[in-house]
């Protein structure tokens, strides 16, 4: 460590692993870039038993199996007739299997409304590479809830559906034939994040990568790789160890400069380092640096940006530049498929997309998407919005919707926040006003701060009309006052109105704040054409534009949009037959990926914004 100010460090530092441990509920954090790591992929084929009463899970007296020592039953001993009189009434080798990574609804036809438990069972093989090695298995997401077990004991819980968890196995894995059980149940519940009401399709199941994964006794578990905040030359760096009980020496090394340091009592070691030659990162320069981090026989490499991004009156910085933010929000679905996204593949095709249409950001929607999409926008030099699914009405009130929600963010920070795309945290989307409400998000929104300082915190906010002037309208939402950004959601022409309105709309805010409009936009059938006033028309989607466009060019603080969205997605509530058939038509692009007339109305003025 170089400058003097080590005292104020080591405090920061200090509260910072308490804030880690506590919004971790005392649990370690994640294994930072869990998939460089040695180990053994699970995906692929599993045996599933579809379990809607919750068979495998509960006893008769709705007694949980796995709370019994030694548990009498439960699809997670995953148990073979001892002989020909043991009664057994399941056998996952012989039941149907799904793939994964996957959503079963997408896989299955008999699945694809389904929403309750499936039981997933993966036998395999693991030896360490060397005596005195930890085992972790790690999901990427199961949705919603999952129940995980080896060889018939339980490993934990995990709830949330979008979010990475690992359970150590150390001394539990065997040579051969493990056993590993999963309950992944997506029922939805009001005291949930998301509650029981949303605009995307439920997804279940195994939806992202299972590894096994392996680390020396002693490991680099987390760490954090950024410019100081506020500097362009300095960077800051935090390692913690895991498993260590005396000091280590950790070595950094990036961009061409080595530094050591001892960690202290925590298992932590800081840094703050002048990198004199830095190119920043950005949309135009997306530079990316390989970062080394040593310690004991432990060692990570990363692939990492540097970039700052703060806030100044009205207008955003970018590495000190005053910039407008070309967005489309997109969800992690893709169409072709049908189905989640999951793969890099998927990541390069929608991402691919979105610069296609000449964005420099986008809001991945409602919920952390997978791992592949904040690393792609790296490379591709996209800025990202990430979000967590506090989604309409939530229960503001109920402990332990906040804990889960904060849980969440923690999960979703801990994972990208080594990433240069991600600008963005945003805390909620479309939440009503109340008290209870802005006491919920400010508490998330200093969960976030806490945990990063380095980025923006925002929400998709409140509208209200002027009673004295409907077509006035008011953005001062009482939790705008806790944010970086003004970004609220306005459907002046679709759900308020014709696109003819939009001329006669004016607007106030009640912040000096950069105003980002997080969406606005229209359904169209794509290849479905009328004049512009048919709903559902693309002339209609592309009037809509045009004069939205129009709008928000008149208002003076705006620094950014993110209209909804970038591809048609499924939606349980849409059924209109012939049209929507359970499909959002909002996007630029249909679900066979054919672009619709107001990509190209986007896509000119982002290319006549870029150019300015
Ligand atoms: C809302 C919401 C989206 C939804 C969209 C729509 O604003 O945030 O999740 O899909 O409107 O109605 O199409």
């Amino acid at each position: 460590m170089s400058d003097d100010n080590r005292g104020s460090r080591f405090a920061a530092v200090a509260l910072l692993s308490f804030w880690l441990a506590a919004a971790h509920g005392g649990e370690p954090s994640l294994i930072q870039n869990a998939a460089s790591r040695p180990g053994m992929t699970l995906n692929g084929k599993w045996h599933v038993i579809v379990d809607p009463y919750e068979n495998g899970y509960y006893d008769y007296r709705r007694e949980p199996f796995d709370a019994a020592t030694p548990p009498r039953g439960g699809y997670f001993l995953d148990r073979k007739p001892a002989d020909r009189s043991d009664l057994v009434e399941y056998d996952f080798d012989t039941s149907p299997t799904l793939t994964v990574p996957g959503d079963w609804n997408s896989q299955e036809e008999r699945l694809f409304y389904y929403e309750g438990s499936v039981w997933y069972r993966r036998k395999f093989d693991f030896t360490p590479s060397s005596p005195g090695k930890r085992t972790f298995v790690r999901f990427g997401a199961a949705n919603y809830q999952a129940d995980v077990y080896l060889n018939g004991r339980k490993l934990g819980r995990h709830v949330g559906g979008f979010t990475p968890f690992e359970f150590e196995i150390t001394g539990l894995v065997k040579p051969a034939d493990n056993s590993l059980v999963v309950k992944v149940d997506n029922a939805r519940h009001p005291d949930a994040v998301p509650t029981v009401n949303t605009d995307w399709w439920n997804y279940g199941g195994l939806t992202r990568d299972v590894a096994i994964v392996e680390t020396p006794a002693a490991f680099i578990r987390d760490y954090q790789v950024q410019l100081e905040k506020g500097s362009a030359r300095r960077i800051a760096a935090r390692v913690q160890l895991d498993g260590v009980n005396a000091p280590v020496k950790v070595t950094l090394s990036v961009a061409g400069v080595n530094v050591s340091a001892m960690s202290d009592a925590a298992g932590v070691a800081t840094f703050s380092l002048a990198a004199p030659k830095l190119a920043l990162w950005s949309p135009e320069n997306p530079k990316l640096y390989g970062v080394s981090i040593s310690a004991g026989d432990d060692h990570v490499d990363d692939r990492v940006g540097f970039r700052n991004i703060a806030v100044r009156g009205t207008d955003i910085l970018l590495n000190g530049r005053s910039i407008f933010l070309r967005g489309i929000s997109l969800h992690e679905e893709n169409p072709l498929r049908g189905g989640r996204a999951y793969s890099e593949e998927d990541a390069r095709m929608l991402l691919g997309w979105a610069k296609e249409l000449g964005c420099n950001f986008v809001r991945l929607a409602h919920y952390p998407h997978n791992e592949h999409m904040a690393r792609v926008a790296d490379e591709m030099g996209l800025m990202l919005w990430e979000e967590v699914p506090v989604y309409w009405t939530i229960q503001w009130e109920n402990p332990a919707t906040l804990a889960n929600a904060r849980t969440q963010l923690t999960e979703l920070i801990t994972r990208d926040r080594n990433r240069a795309s991600v600008i963005v945290w945003s805390v909620a989307n479309e939440t009503p006003v109340s008290e209870p409400r802005t006491r919920f998000l400010k508490q998330l929104v200093d969960t976030a701060r806490a945990l990063d300082d380095t980025r923006l915190v925002s929400a998709a906010m409140e509208v209200h009309a002027d009673p004295a002037n409907p077509n006035h309208r008011i953005v001062d939402d009482p939790f705008g006052a806790y944010t970086d950004l003004l970004s609220f959601n306005q459907y002046v022409g679709w759900y308020d109105g014709l696109p003819d309105k939009l001329a006669q709309i004016t607007w106030s805010f009640g912040y000096q704040k950069p105003v980002v409009i997080s969406e606005f936009g229209a359904d169209a059938l794509q290849g479905f054409h009328g004049d512009r006033l048919t709903r559902f028309s693309e002339e209609y989607q592309e009037d809509l534009y045009l004069k939205t466009i129009a709008m928000l060019e008149r208002i003076p603080q705006w620094r950014g949009t993110t209209p909804w969205i970038l591809a048609d997605f499924r939606s349980p509530r849409r059924p209109l037959p012939n049209v929507q058939d359970g499909w959002n038509r909002k996007g630029l692009i249909g679900e066979n990926g054919t672009k619709k007339k107001a990509f190209y109305v986007l896509k000119d003025f982002y290319d006549r914004k870029a150019s300015q």
